[in-house]
């Protein structure tokens, strides 16, 4: 049980971390079986009547951010389903986060949808797609520092305190922060393990996480893990390590190969694709996580399903039903955090707050990264400790072939969106290829909410007034089309 907070006023910030989450999670309603899923793409609507016309019971939707015309529309006509929120643009694992305008801007929209829906949480992938004024069109992961992770705990506690004061759910309570356990694709940088990352985060704030399976699966894959150990024990060592406690919901869903990366060897290249299928074994990995004694707060298991076609998503919930159906969510633990971190032994330490001089060299660390992803010169930032920590060998499958497919093709592709200005730069000689280090040519800090598409069609004009001038026109023209056209689209719904 948790302790009245005045008592636990009295704690070491350890427990009272631990405290502090416990008070909060002892809230959340078991949620059961669910589906993480987009409200636009496959839609909605459509694909809860599919699984009605099966009789396929879920207990919850975890709803992907939205416009708020959009998520009204669901609140009233899914009245009885439990909604969570799953939230973006809010890059909590940047040194630069709190204070920012795009942070406020971010939060202001966030708070908004979530008393919109009423949820008692709201999920967050613990990753970035900008840094240091560099844009991705998805996810990277936190360096895994322990720095790094102090400065994740430090921007959660901050999220969390503008959701006590601005934000009530459905029971009048403040929502959950949870923070998910992010894919890698191909790489990731650090000399920190991904566990105990997450460690001192739980440590140092009151957060609740995500355990996405297919994401996990990444890890092993892209670590190194898997030239020594089985995947079994890989699993079994991570969850020995992860603080299983803070777990408040697991995330289910597709891996696939990238269309633009070969196969080196017969164990698979995939990343993470929630279009795809989800592959047996990770059905598999969930059988092993779910055998823990460990998950003490665990409120929903969800696959997460969006651009995924409505047949397939429907076959697979019916499977994920049959197998996991009688799985019980836990409904309030009598066994505190920190009991069970004594039981396994030894806690990270508390320290002081991040010092100036730690989160420039943080920031100066997280402009490298961004530079060396995008394979541009490492101008500046003496970040030689991470040199050792990147595994040089993967990391072409993502700079050379992953990242100059995203800036060119994925989430819009430039040809379609800009058909005339495309001919006039092939007709002059121009490579829409050049397209890419344009784009990573320098740092562009940005205080507008982050969104993909508009940044392309943003940075595409100043290419073109860049690459071929008296094009000028033409380029503004298309993109003022795509702008009116992308902004009509996404307040329509249902
Ligand atoms: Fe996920």
């Amino acid at each position: 049980m948790s302790l009245p907070l005045d008592l636990a006023r009295g704690l070491e910030p350890v427990e009272r971390s631990n405290h502090e989450f416990q008070r909060r999670a002892e809230r959340i309603q078991p949620h059961g079986l669910g589906l993480s899923v987009d409200l636009y793409n496959p839609n909605l609507f459509e694909l809860v009547q599919a699984l009605q016309d099966q009789a396929l019971a879920f207990g919850y939707l975890e709803l992907f951010k939205a416009s708020e015309a959009g998520l009204k529309e669901v609140k009233q006509r899914l009245a009885h389903v439990p909604i969570a929120f799953h939230g973006e643009g809010l890059w909590l694992t940047q040194p630069d986060f709190i204070g920012r305008p795009q942070t406020e801007l971010e939060l202001d929209a966030t708070l908004s949808q979530l008393n919109i829906l009423g949820c008692q949480w709201i999920n967050h992938e613990c990753a970035t797609k900008q840094m240091a004024g560099y844009s991705f069109g998805t996810y990277l992961p936190p360096l895994f520092t322990r720095t790094a992770a102090e400065v994740v705990a430090e921007n959660a506690r901050s999220v969390q305190a503008r959701l006590d004061r601005d934000c009530v759910d459905s029971v009048g309570c403040a929502p959950l922060l949870l923070l998910e356990l992010p894919p890698w694709t191909y790489f990731g940088v650090g000399n920190l393990d991904v566990p105990l990352f997450f460690r001192v985060i739980a440590e140092q704030a009151p957060c609740g996480f995500v355990l996405d399976i297919g994401h996990l699966w990444t890890i092993y894959r892209y670590s190194g893990a898997w030239q020594t150990l089985s995947l079994r024990d890989y699993v079994a060592r991570f969850l020995s390590d992860f603080p299983l406690e803070r777990v408040v919901q697991i995330h289910l869903a597709g891996l696939a190969p990238h269309e633009q990366v070969q196969a080196l060897s017969d164990l698979p290249l995939w990343i993470d694709a929630h279009g795809a299928s989800i592959p047996p074994l990770l059905f598999e990995m969930l059988s092993q996580l779910l055998a823990s004694d460990r998950l003490t707060n665990l409120k929903g298991l969800a696959i997460e399903v969006d651009t995924k076609e409505i047949a397939l998503i429907v076959q697979e919930f019916g499977q994920f039903h049959a197998r996991f159906g009688g799985w019980q969510p836990a409904s309030g633990s009598n066994r505190t955090s920190e009991q069970a971190d004594a039981r396994r032994g030894g806690q990270v330490e508390s320290r002081p707050a991040i010092s100036d001089a730690e989160r420039a060299r943080l920031q100066a660390d997280y402009r490298w990264y961004a530079q060396t992803a995008a394979g541009g010169q490492t101008v500046g930032a003496d970040s030689s400790s991470l040199e050792a920590a990147i595994d040089r060998a993967m990391l072409p499958l993502y700079r050379d072939a992953y990242l100059p497919y995203e800036i060119l093709h994925w989430g819009g592709d430039l040809r379609m969106m800009f058909p005339e200005t495309s001919r006039l730069l092939d007709r002059s000689g121009v490579s829409l290829d050049r397209f890419v280090p344009f784009w990573f040519r320098e740092p562009r800090v940005s205080d507008e909410p982050y969104d993909f598409f508009l940044l392309k069609i943003g940075r595409f004009v100043a290419f073109v007034h860049d690459a071929l001038p008296w094009a000028d026109e033409v380029a503004a023209q298309e993109a003022a089309d795509l702008t009116v056209a992308y902004h009509v689209a996404c307040e329509q719904v249902g």
